[in-house]
């Protein structure tokens, strides 16, 4: 056995004893892809550095197979163009934006999306070609069609796969249009996340389908969600447990704005504790009310400045406590995420598995609890 066969096992052990690795299909797909040969030179973020710098880890250094075959996310790319061995000894920083994600998750997102022999899965986000490997492995590469953005990632995931003997379809181009043939799928996976869900993947994916993917924003925050196509173009589905985050579509991606300057608006008193915008499911909740908001600050201090309008609110802490709210421009953001965590609040403030979302060409919505709960229309 080579160090890369035991440190392998050694993770598909760790894997099925946490509980990640439940079907053996898949624990037989992990133990056979070596997933050094799509990961190569990886980054590595540089503990207390901020903005945070990566180092790189090269392929064969001391600690870099060991690396490879721990569970965490490999960042492979910075900005959409800096790759780890573009630098030097100077630490890098920027914004990932292709990597090979922690084999956790993709194990875990593989087996939710339910697959059986014979389906035809797209997935969305070939980034390295480690999780395509996955697939092509259990479902036959004939079954696999996979989508990568970035030209030079997908070159260099094209190479990785052939060299670890698999053969599935690659397209190369943007993946929120769908297969550019016009392919029909019985399942979709996406590896990076979107604002909303593409009308190209409801065509795509036949009724009686599935659609896993992310749903995310700028403001950062995230939910995994699970899509059942119903009819052709519309779909429901629901958010799973868990804290799943992807790098945003590209496409998707919110657009660069200008230093940002505090002006100033109206102010009130906030009704709402300003750090529950702080919480997993509470910076989701807030992002589903301000759509396109991005959100900064932390604690009582939270910043929103709306992409489309220049919106701004801003919270304060109260010296006598309590906190003041500033608000200007057309949209009152506070005043739409004050509602929207409230209700969240009188609902027990549920993680976003108590939510659901319905998607169609009439529009995409996120509902909390049933019919009659509050909603929220995705941003399309
Ligand atoms: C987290 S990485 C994918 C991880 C990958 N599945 C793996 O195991 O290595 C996300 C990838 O999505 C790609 N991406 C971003 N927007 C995309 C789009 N619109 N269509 C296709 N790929 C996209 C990025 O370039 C990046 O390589």
């Amino acid at each position: 056995m080579t160090t890369s066969d035991t440190l392998r096992s050694a993770l598909v052990d760790q894997l099925t004893a946490n509980g990640t690795l439940t079907d053996p299909a898949w624990a037989k797909a992990a133990t056979a892809v070596p997933r050094e040969l799509f990961v190569g030179s990886y980054f590595v973020a540089i503990d207390g550095t901020v903005p945070t710098g990566y180092r790189t880890v090269r392929h064969g250094d001391p600690g870099w197979l060991e690396g490879v075959y721990t569970d965490q996310t490999l960042v492979t790319q910075l900005n959409g163009r800096t790759g780890p061995e573009d630098i030097g000894e100077h630490p890098a920083t920027g914004a990932p934006s292709s990597s090979s994600t922690l084999p956790s998750l993709v194990l875990g997102m593989w087996q939710q999306l339910d697959t059986a022999a014979g389906h035809q899965v797209l997935e969305i986000g070939t980034g390295t070609g480690y999780s395509t490997a996955l697939g092509a492995h259990c479902l036959g590469d004939g079954n696999v069609t996979s989508i990568e953005y970035d030209p030079r990632v997908a070159e260099r995931a094209a190479s990785a796969l052939q060299a670890a003997g698999y053969a599935p379809r690659l397209i190369v181009g943007d993946g929120l249009g769908g297969d550019p043939d016009g392919g029909t799928f019985d399942r979709l996976i996406a590896t990076c996340s979107v604002r909303y869900v593409p009308m190209a993947w409801l065509r795509q994916v036949r009724p009686g389908g599935r659609i896993l993917v992310t749903l995310s924003g700028w403001s950062y925050a995230s939910a995994l969600a699970l899509l059942d196509v119903t009819a052709p173009g519309e779909a429901t589905g629901r958010f799973l447990p868990g804290h799943t985050s992807f790098m945003i579509a590209r496409p998707h991606d919110r657009p660069p704005r200008p230093a940002l300057a505090l002006l100033p608006g109206e102010e009130r008193a906030s009704r709402i504790d300003p750090a529950k915008l702080d919480t997993w499911t509470g910076s989701w909740v807030a992002q589903l009310a301000a759509p396109s908001a991005e959100r900064m600050g932390a604690g009582g201090q939270q910043i929103l400045s709306d992409v489309a309008t220049g919106s701004q609110a801003r919270t304060m802490p109260d010296p006598e406590g309590g906190w003041t709210v500033v608000q200007r421009g057309p949209l009152r953001l506070w005043d739409q995420v004050e509602t929207a965590i409230e209700a969240w609040q009188s609902a027990g403030e549920p993680h976003q598995d108590a939510f659901d979302v319905t998607v169609s060409a009439a529009g995409q919505r996120v509902r909390l609890g049933n019919e009659d709960g509050p909603g929220w229309d995705l941003p399309i």
